[in-house]
């Protein structure tokens, strides 16, 4: 198929049609944002699943029903995606909800809203890697072609909801005060206890230490990887074949080491950095 056959254009970024269309980008403009929703923001391929199992759990003082019961694309949809009109109904306040918008389209309600985001930022060169084998796994993708190819569209944005750096960009400039916090991938790899103590405090949530382990336990590679509910297992396997590549496929940090010859890792960073030369803020990881 083309791309044209396979991808949606809309206000400069390219969507999957199996996913997205033009009635569920207009449901998104429209929804209505209630100050107890909780949103996780991620560029592709950064950690959204996994949020998708954190959330729920931190809003609900630990209690494994949502992600034992429900698929994790129902217990905390996608925004922009054709599934939110048909689940909407069925969500719970405090209300848990991913989205790959960038800043700028987000809808008038949400800036209107108290709504808190969480946005997490993962290493682009492991995004790269991570986004690769997704697309040789999803038949609604298209073929990446050669990890260079792959590559040298990633850095023009050529690939879904655009540039990495311009993500980052709008995400980081926003005026939504203390409405916003940022933790990274790595960050939660390197110790999630900590990571989820300080996301729970963000969200106003007093949780013991004893649920808190609870929650890093339920969330782990190793215990998604055998949560059905988790591990996109229920996607039929014309729509994503496990055998090429599994959706939870190695769930570790720097991953790039073993895709990226050293002239391949100058050329991404070089991009990367004057792409970002005129930011204020700085990379927690040395690109
Ligand atoms: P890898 O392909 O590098 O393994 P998204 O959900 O945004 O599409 O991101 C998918 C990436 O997050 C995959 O990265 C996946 O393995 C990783 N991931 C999902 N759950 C995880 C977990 N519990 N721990 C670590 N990584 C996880």
């Amino acid at each position: 198929m083309s791309d044209e056959e396979m991808y949606l254009h809309y206000h400069g970024l390219l969507l999957p049609k199996e996913t997205h269309s033009l009635e569920s980008l207009k449901f998104v403009q429209e929804f209505t944002f209630e100050d107890e929703d909780v949103v996780t923001v991620t560029y592709p391929k950064s950690g959204t699943a996994w949020m998708q199992e954190i959330l729920p759990l931190l809003l609900n003082d630990g209690d494994l029903t949502p992600i034992q019961t429900i698929p994790n694309w129902d217990r905390a949809p996608w925004l922009e995606e054709k599934r939110l009109a048909v689940v909407v109904d069925q969500l719970k306040s405090p209300r848990a909800l991913v989205t790959h918008f960038p800043y700028r389209l987000m809808p008038h309600s949400f800036h209107a809203s108290k709504a808190k985001v969480i946005y997490v930022m993962r290493n682009p060169m492991d995004v790269m890697v991570s986004s690769y084998y997704f697309h040789q796994m999803a038949a609604f993708l298209q073929d990446p072609g050669t990890f260079e190819e792959f590559m040298d569209k990633f850095l023009e944005g050529r690939v879904l909801f655009g540039k990495w750096t311009d993500h980052v960009k709008g995400w980081r400039h926003t005026d939504l005060g203390d409405r916003i916090m940022y933790i990274t991938y790595e960050e939660m790899v390197q110790d999630l206890p900590a990571a989820l103590r300080r996301m729970s405090d963000f969200l106003g949530r007093k949780l013991s230490d004893e649920v808190i382990q609870k929650i890093a336990e339920h969330c782990s590679f190793k215990t998604m990887k055998t949560n059905n509910m988790s591990n996109f297992s229920l996607v039929p396997k014309i729509y994503m074949d496990s055998d090429k590549s599994p959706f939870l496929r190695k769930g570790v940090a720097g991953d790039w080491k073993n895709h990226f010859s050293s002239e391949q890792q100058a050329k991404f960073t070089s991009v990367i950095r004057k792409d970002l030369e005129k930011e204020s803020f700085s990379l927690p990881w040395s690109l």
